[in-house]
């Protein structure tokens, strides 16, 4: 008997396992921290040394926490530490990337048309980007702009700006916007891994020792805290992007801009919470989900405005099924001739023009509103084309 693994997609697999997991536990206890520390109350009577405390009701059982700003009297004999979320969440990560992107520079990474990249370039390319922006950024927070939170936020953000247009200039943008989430992703991970931790080990040893620990430490760890914060959603939205290659429509001049909104309304959101978390009630709370939801309009209608012009001339079944079998049924069938497939890629078989009705809206997002399929254009589908099959799609509603 003879088999073949694919290798590959097996690590492809359980990496993104791993990483889902080590992900939702970091943001687990990153939003329940920032939670914790909002939902704190002061009153009197409370321990020498703490700020404040709360309490919650979870799974059968009353919890009653309080914070000490420095440090309680005595240090307890058992101190939990939360880091290890955070590193496995890079570590699996980049393992991801390096499974996906790298192996697969040619398919995923490269997109010859924006620039005919070696693999090797390509990959160095990447590596740069990440270590590079993080090293723009440390730098950034520890200049004199760092003292400004607004100035240092404005800073950051277009730092993450110009990196994002630097790598829609050079590779696909699927990868792109993917390398946008990883560098923020690093920069979130070597804030624990660099500052918070660092310092907090800093303090404690200070503590232990009985000396008194400087505060700028502590002020440190929480500016970075509070950009982990504000990032997160964005970086979600970012991880999940090549699912959703309408993203992409903005093409090479525009994909900056597209990640700009995600980067606004992600923060935004998250200001919400902490606003609400912290007590905020009434006006307060009023204006950020309508900024939101107004910038995802926004971010829609800008999208829909870059397809290709849809009208409502009528395309003929024949005609739609020449499209398709010319683009796509080479991948998409049961059988798929291309040699690269054994199987119907992501199980879509596009063999008939019902197979390509039930499929509709996603066809529409891959080969109408965007360019994602055919990949790479391979097989060098043109606008008209597009226009053709968008017009054909849409009558079929
Ligand atoms: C060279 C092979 C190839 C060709 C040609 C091709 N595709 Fe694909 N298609 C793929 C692969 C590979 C995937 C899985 C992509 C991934 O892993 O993200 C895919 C995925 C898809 C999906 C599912 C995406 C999702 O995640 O929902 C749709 C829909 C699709 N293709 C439509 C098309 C259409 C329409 C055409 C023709 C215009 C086409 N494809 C041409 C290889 C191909």
């Amino acid at each position: 008997m003879t088999f073949t693994i694919p290798w590959l997609e097996w690590a492809n697999l359980m990496i993104r396992w791993l990483h889902l997991a080590a992900g939702i536990a970091w943001i687990g206890t990153s939003f329940y921290f920032i939670w914790l520390d909002l939902s704190l109350r002061s009153r009197n009577g409370l321990a020498q040394g703490a700020l404040g405390e709360s309490w919650s009701v979870h799974g059968g059982g009353f919890y009653h926490v309080q914070k000490y700003t420095v440090a309680p009297q005595e240090m307890p004999a058992e101190l939990h530490w939360f880091k290890y979320e955070a590193y496995f969440t890079w570590l699996s990560g980049f393992s991801l990337l390096v499974v996906i992107y790298y192996f697969g520079a040619t398919s995923y990474l490269i997109d010859p048309a924006r620039a005919d990249l070696t693999p090797t370039a390509a990959i160095a390319a990447s590596l740069g980007f990440l270590i590079g922006s993080w090293l723009i950024y440390e730098a950034l927070c520890r200049s004199p702009i760092g003292r400004s939170t607004l100035a240092l936020a404005v800073s950051v953000f277009l730092l993450i700006l110009v990196s994002a247009f630097m790598l829609t200039q050079i590779f696909s943008d699927r990868a792109a916007f993917l390398h946008v989430g990883a560098l923020i992703g690093t920069i979130m991970s070597a804030n624990v891994f660099v500052v918070i931790i660092p310092n907090q080990k800093k303090v404690v040893a200070d503590l232990v020792a009985g000396r008194t620990p400087d505060p700028a430490l502590g002020a440190q760890a929480k500016q970075r805290s509070l950009h982990n914060n504000y990032l997160t959603l964005p970086v979600l939205l970012l991880m999940v992007s090549a699912h959703y290659p309408m993203l992409f429509s903005g093409g090479i001049q525009w994909g900056w801009l597209v990640i700009a909104f995600i980067v606004v309304a992600g923060g935004v959101i998250r200001h919400f919470f902490n606003t609400h978390h912290a007590g905020g009630r009434g006006k307060a709370l009023a204006w950020q989900w309508p900024v939101a939801v107004l910038l995802a309009i926004g971010l829609i209608i800008f999208i829909a405005s870059r397809g290709p012009a849809l009208s409502d001339a009528k395309i003929s079944d024949s005609r739609a099924l020449e499209i398709i079998t010319t683009h796509c049924a080479g991948c998409h069938a049961a059988e798929p001739k291309n040699p690269a497939f054994t199987a119907p890629p992501g199980g879509i078989v596009l063999d008939s023009l019902n197979a390509v009705r039930r499929h509709s809206e996603r066809v529409m997002a891959q080969s109408v509103t965007s360019q994602a399929m055919p990949p790479g254009n391979a097989s060098g589908m043109t606008d008209s084309e597009r226009a053709e099959l968008g017009q054909w799609l849409r009558l079929q509603r």
